[in-house]
């Protein structure tokens, strides 16, 4: 008669070995994956401008997988690229936001949810709620940072971060949360109060190149530009609506057409006897300002080229 104990605990080292939850334990199902998807996932990969073509917002839309191919495979966690990704074993490591990454029993999750077959969500249970729609303040009504930050995660991000897809963050600018974006980079990008002094402004609508995002058209909507330069012009405000501090002496780097001496698309620049002109810059001019910020947000230029 064969050891029927032992058997089983066997069996169970196999199912544990293979990822699979102990007996007993439900095997997850897409309603214990959801949440999870949604809270670190959706922000890229849903609706037409998904990351790669995949969106997972959805138990078929996953399943349909990215421009590549299928992303998760029945049965085989260790064959799936979305397993992959969320491990960190291909890279870019997902979600593109992180650090942090899951966690290790969020992958788990993830892990025993594929190697059980991906159950679908069981009949009658509460669809995971969709992704509320981005709220969209009119003009004239106070943005924060929570208004701007999917534009940020979907359309700057993925090459804005550490280990994104080209490497470190391009001039060491991160753009994944308000202080990255506040921090700058090699230099400011932000100055609280006056988009035309900032940087990210400009490179969004182009007077700053190569404009961003770097992998567009398309560009940011006209919609999402005034969004981010409201959020700028109100102080670039935290979601409870404290404004940042201008960063006094930061330096900041921006191009422009210089309408006069010297205002450069309506931004009125400092200039005194410390200021390098360069090239002799006259009106209708493209120039290449580099300064400093000054308190209130006025710019003292350094060094103005004509480009
Ligand atoms: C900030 C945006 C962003 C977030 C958040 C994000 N992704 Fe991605 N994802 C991307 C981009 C961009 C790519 C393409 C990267 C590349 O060039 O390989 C990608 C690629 C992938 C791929 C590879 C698809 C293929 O076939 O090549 C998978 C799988 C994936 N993501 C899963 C996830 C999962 C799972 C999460 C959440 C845990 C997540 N992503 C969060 C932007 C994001
Ligand atoms: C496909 C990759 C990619 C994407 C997407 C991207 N960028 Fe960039 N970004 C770069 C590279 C590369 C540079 C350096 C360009 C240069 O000046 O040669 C850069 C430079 C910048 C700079 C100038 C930084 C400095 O200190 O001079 C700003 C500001 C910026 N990006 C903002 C953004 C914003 C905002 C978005 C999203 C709307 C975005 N980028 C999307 C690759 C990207």
């Amino acid at each position: 008669m064969p050891d029927v104990a032992a058997l089983s605990r066997r069996w169970l080292a196999v199912l544990l070995l293979c990822g699979v939850a102990p007996a007993g334990a439900a095997p997850p199902t897409f309603a214990d994956v959801a949440p999870l998807l949604q809270a670190r996932c959706v922000v890229c990969h849903s609706g037409a401008a998904a990351s790669v073509g995949l969106r997972l917002d959805s138990l078929e839309n996953l399943q349909r997988g990215s421009a590549n191919g299928p992303v998760a495979r029945p049965g085989d966690p260790a064959g799936s690229e979305l397993v992959r990704r969320i491990r960190g074993d291909s890279q870019p490591r997902m979600p593109l936001t992180g650090p942090p990454y899951l966690s290790a029993d969020e992958i788990a999750l993830v892990e025993q949810w594929i190697a059980g077959g991906m159950a679908p969500a069981p009949a009658g249970s509460a669809e995971a709620p969709p992704p509320p729609p981005p709220r969209r303040p009119r003009p004239g009504e106070p943005v924060s940072y929570s208004d701007v930050a999917p534009i940020f995660a979907q359309r700057c991000v993925k090459c804005h971060t550490d280990g994104g897809i080209r490497g470190a963050p391009p001039e060491g600018l991160r753009l994944g949360t308000r202080a990255d974006i506040l921090r700058g980079g090699e230099r400011m990008v932000v100055v609280p109060g006056v988009p035309a002094a900032s940087d990210v402004v400009r490179r969004i609508k182009g007077q700053s190149r190569p404009r961003m995002p770097l992998d567009g058209p398309p560009f940011l909507t006209d919609e999402e530009i005034r969004l981010i330069s409201d959020w700028i012009a109100q102080g670039a405000t935290d979601d409870q609506g404290n404004r940042a501090p201008v960063p006094v002496g930061a330096r900041v780097r921006f191009e422009g057409r210089l309408e006069s001496r010297w205002r450069v698309d309506g931004l009125s620049l400092v200039v005194g006897p410390d200021t390098r002109i360069k090239k002799n810059p006259g009106p209708g001019d493209r120039v290449e300002v580099r300064g400093t910020v000054l308190p209130g947000g006025a710019i003292a230029v350094r060094r103005i080229r004509r480009r």
